[in-house]
């Protein structure tokens, strides 16, 4: 494996390798990614966001509706101690880490925050995932529609010190995602993870309106896909699904190196 150096997320720079810029991440994948998980795609990602998991009792109760209708989720008893225990055991680990977390209200993200600091930790606050479940008590891809509260969550978690991603996706009716951007910018958030669905071009919107750390997502696979995530100006892109395949996170390391090589010597 590569020696890398682990980074703190408050730092300025979104960085890993004891300083290259971040620019492969292992996105969430609920009961999945896991401190296994994340430890078998550090082989070949910058980054590994393990997660999502529900933190708040409504948002619990979604999830356990969820594992009702057999969708894998993480419903620990303690969700805290989760996020405590799978990062601690990432610790002799040289990649960033972070943990997907979702939420109906600001307290409980500010405490997963705060667990993710003491652990140099990127909180990504969920204001994308869809089932219906969620979106009934409001969280995930609610929070889109309802910028105030999305941003306490990313004002809260921020106030910890942490450095905040929000994930978020394209495509829902009504939403400007580079307004949302702007907002949560100012709410205190450094990194934006942009399931850009089939809007690539969304990247770009993005990227022009913020000067958050922006990771592309969706169908990240090959060189085509990087390139083109990259050349919309996504710092950073991720994989979900495949991110437990070693040749899927292989060609995708190579084509992020590839690019990263031609920006350094064009
Ligand atoms: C089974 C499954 C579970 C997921 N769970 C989460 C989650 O908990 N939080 C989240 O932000 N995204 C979640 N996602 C979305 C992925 O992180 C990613 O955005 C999406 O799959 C698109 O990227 P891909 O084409 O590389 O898979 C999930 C996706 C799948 C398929």
């Amino acid at each position: 494996m590569r020696e890398r150096k682990r980074t703190d997320a408050t730092t300025p720079e979104l960085c890993s390798d004891g300083g290259a810029p971040m620019r492969l991440v292992a996105a969430s994948l609920s009961g999945q990614s896991d401190a296994v998980w994340a430890r078998a795609a550090g082989e070949y990602v910058d980054c590994a966001i393990l997660g999502g998991i529900a933190l708040d009792a409504p948002s619990r109760e979604a999830a356990r509706r969820l594992v009702a209708r057999d969708r894998e989720e993480f419903l620990p008893a303690r969700p805290l101690e989760f996020v405590d225990d799978q990062l601690a055991a990432l610790s002799d680990l040289a990649i960033v880490t972070g943990f997907n977390v979702r939420s109906t209200s600001p307290g409980p993200v500010r405490e997963a925050a705060a667990v993710c600091r003491d652990h140099g930790a990127i909180p990504e606050i969920n204001a994308h995932c869809r089932q219906d479940e969620l979106r009934e008590v409001g969280c995930g891809e609610t929070l889109l529609r309802d910028t105030d509260r999305l941003c306490e969550q990313v004002r809260a978690a921020s106030e910890t010190g942490a450095r905040v991603s929000v994930k978020v996706r394209a495509e829902v009716p009504g939403v400007a995602l580079a307004e949302t951007a702007r907002a949560v910018e100012g709410a205190g958030a450094r990194i934006i993870h942009v399931d850009a669905m089939d809007s690539e071009p969304v990247i770009r919107e993005i990227r022009g309106a913020s000067d958050l750390f922006v990771i592309a997502n969706n169908e990240v696979r090959d060189r085509e896909s990087v390139r083109e995530y990259l050349a919309y100006g996504a710092d950073a892109v991720s994989v979900g699904r495949p991110s437990d395949d070693p040749r899927v996170l292989a060609r995708v390391r190579k084509a992020v190196d590839a690019w990263t090589e031609r920006e350094a010597s064009p």
